[in-house]
């Protein structure tokens, strides 16, 4: 089968596209013939040597990759059968191997892909999605609630406005000024400009806050987050002191590291079915394309998702 593997850690020159044995699967687990994949800033941090490189740098080969979607073509599960049409975020934060033409992937890490969604779509909502839905689930996030979204136009962020809006929530997102109507149109109430804001001027407070830049932009948050609030964090490495400058302010802080979990993609898939969500794909690359992918995404500029078709 084809697939991408890491050859060292590195620049997009170390992605290899090589011909490697299909993967065999064990009891509970299916075998996935991938249709498109999406990639995250996780992807891209591993390739240069930093997010989960330390943990598969003695695995080999070691493939990138962790969100897929597509079509189970040999299963050892009873819970999925053969030419199921499922998705799902694939072993993380361990090793995913989703960057091959066919994935081996637990049962429990995936869920059926709603009919009236297309594969594209199936898996540009995985790791993002995923994390927004963990992040607000633990948050505790109700009707009502006041809450920030950072980075409102990115994977997380877009996917985060969606669901503490379906929630109730009222939501503020945060981009610069480009994508202010990408962010009021998947339902944010307000935009904030962070090129220009001032946070300590501001009289409105939060329930919740999404932190997904981490440093300085945590301590503008803590400024306007409430008494008993939340703020979860997830830029892992930027957000050192995040509980005790939450406590700082009678307030909690958690930092998180999104999990597969098959049980909340099928609330991802519920939601999706539904139309409380979908996600925005921004560019779509060919797998043979996948270090123009990796390059697009590194720019920092994404709206939405990336996806990689084959
Ligand atoms: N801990 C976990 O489990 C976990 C899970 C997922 C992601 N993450 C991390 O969370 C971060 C975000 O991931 P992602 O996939 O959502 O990123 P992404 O899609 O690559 O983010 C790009 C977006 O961020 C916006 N942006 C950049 N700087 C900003 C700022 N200072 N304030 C507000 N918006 C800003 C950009 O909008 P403008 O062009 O308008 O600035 C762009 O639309 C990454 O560091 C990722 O590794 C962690």
């Amino acid at each position: 089968m084809k697939a991408i593997i890491l050859e060292n850690a590195g620049g997009t020159e170390n992605l290899k596209l090589r011909e490697i044995d299909k993967p065999t699967i064990k009891e509970d687990e299916v075998l996935i013939e991938v249709k498109p994949m999406s990639i995250n800033p996780i992807d891209v941090k591993t390739r240069s040597g930093k997010g989960a490189f330390q943990k598969l740098k003695d695995e080999n080969p070691v493939i990138l990759g962790w969100d897929i979607s597509g079509t189970v073509i040999e299963t050892h599960s009873s819970k999925f059968k053969l030419n199921d049409e499922v998705f799902g975020m694939i072993n993380f934060p361990g090793h995913g191997k989703g960057y091959a033409q066919f994935v081996a992937a637990s049962e429990s890490h995936i869920a059926l892909k709603p009919k009236n969604i297309s594969f594209e779509e199936a898996a540009a909502t995985n790791l993002a999605a995923l994390t927004a839905l963990q992040a607000i689930e633990k948050a505790e996030v109700k009707e009502g609630q006041n809450v920030l979204i950072h980075a409102a136009s990115s994977g997380v962020g877009h996917f985060a406005v969606q669901i503490a809006k379906y929630l109730g929530a009222s939501v503020a997102g945060t981009s610069s000024a480009k994508n202010k109507e990408f962010v009021l149109g998947f339902g944010a109430d307000q935009h904030i400009d962070y090129t220009n804001f001032e946070w300590e001027n501001s009289d409105e407070k939060f329930d919740f806050i999404l932190d997904t830049i981490g440093g300085e932009n945590i301590n503008n948050s803590i400024k306007v987050l409430k008494v008993s609030g939340t703020i979860i964090s997830i830029p892992s490495g930027l957000n050192d002191g995040l509980e005790e400058k939450a406590a700082s302010v009678n307030a909690n802080g958690f930092k998180m590291l999104v999990q597969s979990n098959g049980n909340d993609m099928k609330k991802l898939a519920e939601l999706l079915e539904k139309g409380f969500i979908k996600p925005h794909i921004y560019k779509a690359y060919h797998f043979d394309e996948m270090s123009n992918a990796h390059e697009e995404l590194e720019k920092g500029r994404t709206v939405g998702k990336i996806v990689v078709n084959f």
